[in-house]
């Protein structure tokens, strides 16, 4: 059994959503796509009926699933905030694919039937809770005997630029390491996968590492992006004034802005867990 669940622990998502953050979204697929997939085909997505994908945005990996999967399957997608399921449900399937049913529903409190899906995903929702270990716990208790647990989360510490960008760095201590820290959050929780799926219970059936490096292109510029999205909310937890924010970001931008500098995005973590230990 886990521990009583908490609907409101971890629930204050930092980040837009819905029409306001679909465009990164799309951008986190392009760049995280591949490690994502390679992780869903160890898992063996493509023989799975029935799928789950715990904080699925708007649909992206959702809809992918469901190709893989062929009209004959069912993927329960979740998200805590209405306005991603809302654009998630307007963006249809390919032809052919497995049918998707967008719910609401937490992390901690997914609200599906226990013991019934062959695979469960998740990606970039763990670096976002305040107790990841209960929601690996309620994602577990969700597969059927010899299903597959899915994870994918970053290290953002590891982002950096070649050559090196003192702007990046600094934004990392001044503002990422104490934010996290603030609002009890680990956005490096991509390391900590394989002892999650252990404390669920799960044995570790496949663990990747990617780390994709760009010089051109929106996903060049997806962290950057994405810390201006989330500045307000660090200026209003006090951990950094919203002048210095702007500084580190002015200066992240004029130098990503040379074709010769290359950016390598945070390091993502994919790992296949197996509930063998549960059968
Ligand atoms: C960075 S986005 C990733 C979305 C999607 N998994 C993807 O990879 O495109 C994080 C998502 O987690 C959702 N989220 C945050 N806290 C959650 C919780 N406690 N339960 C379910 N979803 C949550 C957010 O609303 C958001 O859609």
């Amino acid at each position: 059994m886990t521990a009583p669940s908490q609907p409101h622990v971890g629930d204050q998502y930092v980040l837009p959503t819905g029409k306001d953050d679909a465009a990164r979204l799309d951008i986190i697929h392009a760049v995280y796509g591949p490690v994502s997939r390679k992780a869903l085909e160890a898992a063996e997505i493509s023989g799975a009926s029935r799928v789950a994908d715990i904080g699925c945005g708007t649909g992206t990996i959702a809809r992918w699933m469901a190709s893989r999967m062929g009209p004959a399957g069912r993927v329960d997608a979740i998200d805590i905030a209405p306005q991603q399921i809302e654009v998630a449900g307007t963006i249809p399937p390919e032809t052919g694919s497995a049918s998707i049913h967008y719910h609401l529903g937490s992390a901690y409190e997914p609200g599906l039937p226990e013991h019934a899906f062959d695979v469960v995903f998740c990606r970039l929702v763990l670096c976002h809770l305040k107790e990841p270990g209960n929601a690996v716990a309620q994602m577990a208790s969700l597969l059927k005997p010899g299903g597959r647990l899915v994870l994918v989360d970053m290290d953002l510490r590891d982002t950096f630029t070649m050559p090196p960008c003192p702007f990046y760095q600094a934004y990392i201590d001044e503002c990422v390491i104490p934010y996290q820290t603030k609002i009890n959050v680990d956005y490096s929780v991509g390391r900590r996968l394989p002892q999650l799926l252990m404390g669920a219970g799960l044995s570790t059936d496949a663990v990747m590492v990617d780390q994709p490096v760009f010089r051109e292109g929106p996903e060049k510029h997806l962290w950057e992006k994405t810390w201006t999205s989330a500045l307000q909310r660090a200026v209003s937890e006090g951990v950094i004034t919203m002048d210095r924010g702007l500084e580190l970001i002015a200066g992240m931008e004029r130098h990503t802005a040379s074709p010769d500098v290359w950016v390598a995005v945070a390091k993502m973590f994919a790992v296949v867990g197996s509930a063998d230990a549960l059968r």
